[in-house]
This record gives C-alpha cells, sequence and structure tokens, in this order.
C-alpha cells in the first residue's frame, strides 16, 4: 500500500483531504499540521511521497532530511516554487510538482474588487461611517470604467482580471514576454514596460517572482506611471521595493495601494499579532493608510481553491509515487 504524508495541514484543508482520502482507499493517508523543517521531517518515515504548503522555505537541510527518509516525491499544495532550494532538490533527485492553476478566479477577483474598492475610496468611507461622519465629500470616487487598466503578467490569473475589468467597462492593456496569442490578435499589448506605466492608471502585477524581476516596481518606474495611478500587487512581495511606494504615497504620486503580498511577509502573515509587539514598522504604517489596501496574502483564499489545492496536490504526487506522470511537474534545477 502506498503512503502519502502531508504537511501544514490546516484545519480548513483537513475536509478535502479526508474526501480525497476515502475515495482513494487504495493509499494511506497521514498529516500534521506542523511545518515541513529538518525536525519534523522525521514525521513522514515510512511514506513514498509528501504533500506540502508552507512559505518558510524548503532549505537543502529540510529537503536532505526528506531525502535521509528515501522520499524524494514532494507535491506542493501551491503554485509558487521561489522558496525551494532548487540546486539542492536537484543534487538530490527531487521530483516536484506544483498546484499552478487551483482559481485563478480566487486571486483575479480580490485583485479586482481591492482595485476598486481603492478608487472608490472604500477604506475612507468606512472609516468616516464608523465614526459617524455621513457626509459625501471629499470621499468621491472614480469609476472602474474611466480607468485604463495596464496588467503585467497574462497567464491565467491576470486573464480572468482582465476579463472581470473589462466587465467594469475599464480599457485593458496589457504587458509579457510570453505573449498570448489570443490577446495579441486582439491588440491587447503594449510594446513594453514603459508603454504600459505611462499610459496606466491601475497597474496591476501577475507575475512570478524571478531573479530578474526583483523590485521591479521601484523608484525609477513608479516616477514612469501617471499621477494618481493605483498599484495592485496580489502576485508576490519581491517584485515590489515597498519603501519607494509608502514615499510615493506620501508625495501623493500614487492614488493607492493594493497589498496582498509583501516582501517581509514571511514569519508575520498569518500569524496573530494582537496584544503583541507588531513586527514590522513599514507594514504598520501601509495598514494604517486610508488609501491602501493590506490583507495578508489571502487573495488565494477561498473554499474553491483551497480544495482544488489539497486534491490536485494529492492526485500528483500519487501520480509519481505509482510511477506515473503528473500533471504538473515542476522544472527542478
Ligand atoms: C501560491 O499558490 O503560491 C500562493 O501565493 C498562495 C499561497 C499563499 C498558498
Amino acid at each position: 500500500m502506498s503512503k502519502i504524508f502531508a504537511f501544514s495541514i490546516r484545519k480548513d484543508e483537513e475536509p478535502y483531504l479526508k474526501e480525497w482520502a476515502a475515495a482513494h482507499p487504495e493509499v494511506e493517508v497521514d498529516y500534521t499540521d506542523k511545518l515541513l523543517t529538518p525536525d519534523t521531517a522525521a514525521l513522514a518515515k515510512g511514506a513514498d511521497g509528501v504533500v506540502v504548503y508552507q512559505q518558510l522555505d524548503y532549505t537543502p537541510e529540510t529537503l536532505q532530511a526528506l531525502a535521509d527518509l528515501g522520499i524524494t516525491k514532494m507535491s506542493l499544495r501551491n503554485v509558487g516554487v521561489d522558496n525551494i532550494d532548487m540546486d539542492k532538490a536537484k543534487e538530490l533527485g527531487f521530483e516536484i510538482t506544483n498546484v499552478p492553476v487551483y482559481s485563478p478566479n480566487a486571486i483575479a477577483e480580490h485583485a479586482a474588487i481591492q482595485a476598486a474598492r481603492v478608487l472608490r475610496q472604500a477604506k475612507q468611507m468606512d472609516e468616516k461611517m464608523a465614526h459617524g461622519d455621513l457626509r459625501w465629500a471629499p470621499t468621491i470616487g472614480r469609476e472602474v470604467r474611466d480607468q485604463t487598466v495596464g496588467v503585467i503578467g497574462t497567464g491565467h490569473i491576470g486573464r480572468v482580471f482582465m476579463q472581470i475589468m473589462e466587465g467594469f467597462g475599464a480599457k485593458v492593456i496589457a504587458y509579457d514576454v510570453f505573449k498570448n496569442p489570443e490577446l495579441e490578435e486582439k491588440g491587447y499589448y503594449v510594446d513594453s514596460l514603459d508603454d504600459l506605466y505611462k499610459q496606466s492608471d491601475v497597474v496591476s502585477l501577475h507575475v512570478p517572482a524571478m531573479k530578474d524581476n526583483y523590485h521591479m516596481i521601484n523608484e525609477e518606474t513608479i516616477a514612469k506611471m501617471k499621477d494618481d495611478a493605483v498599484l495592485v500587487n496580489v502576485s508576490r512581495g519581491p517584485l515590489v521595493d515597498t519603501a519607494a511606494v509608502a514615499k510615493a504615497l506620501d508625495d501623493g504620486k500614487l492614488f493607492g495601494f493594493v497589498m496582498d503580498t509583501y516582501e517581509g511577509e514571511v514569519g508575520v502573515f498569518n500569524e496573530d499579532w494582537t496584544d503583541k509587539e507588531f513586527p514590522d514598522p513599514l507594514l504598520k504604517d501601509l495598514i494604517d493608510r486610508p488609501n491602501v489596501l493590506v490583507t495578508p496574502h489571502t487573495a488565494f483564499y477561498t473554499t474553491h481553491a483551497v480544495r482544488n489545492m489539497v486534491v490536485k496536490a494529492f492526485d500528483n504526487n500519487l501520480a509519481m509515487v505509482e510511477g506515473q506522470e503528473p500533471d504538473t511537474p515542476v522544472e527542478v534545477g
């Protein structure tokens, strides 16, 4: 009987794990709520593969600890693979899968909702209401249909975001190094990022984090944007120089900022800081601003997405364990 062990299973994932296990009586499934570390790896002893999700790094030591147990088949329940030490994974012969498309709508919807809320100055109006100030002015909104929305990255999420924004009536333009033929034919693409910055009222990031796009949004690129632009990052924290964005908000260059992913989020997001010293002054400053909407990397966090993440990761892992080609292998190295 094959055995699959899952790490860091949250309460909201448990029902979907049990659903999968019930549908696969031929597989022994076990799990823990603990993150995968060199110390906890031993919990997976005897398993043929592991199912994981965490923002904590998969360090050489962690990967070695699994390999020492003879486990080299690892299925991520998420899409991002930027926290895996790929050199070590390759050296140890790891086979890795991810879930690249668990629900593009979850993330795209969140980006669209938050962008629209910033444009309507919804947080400012909510704050006024909470204090009994029911006056209209000066909290006037901007309609989405009057905006040019620039989408950087036209993968699954970017494309759903484009559809939603078009549904609101916005003019949508896009940039991607890998062009989608259908979008290209319809003339969505601008020639360069500079063109996109120059034309967009809303700039939304939908690209993975890579070495060469670290801080692609910085003082220089913000300067190229329209005055009163809204920046949306529901993608990856390191894409944005957060201090540069704070400065642009201070200067009144940016109208607002939607931030679901933050370069300093690891160890801070998905923790309860109530009654504790808040660990990050820059993050606190952004949370407190009326024109900034911070969420703790929850754009993905819907019932639809979580179910797909669990089920697809287990499907992938089982395929590898049984020596078949998994649906969504990750290039290791
Ligand atoms: C990913 O799938 O890589 C995400 O960014 C969502 C994650 C927090 C589960």
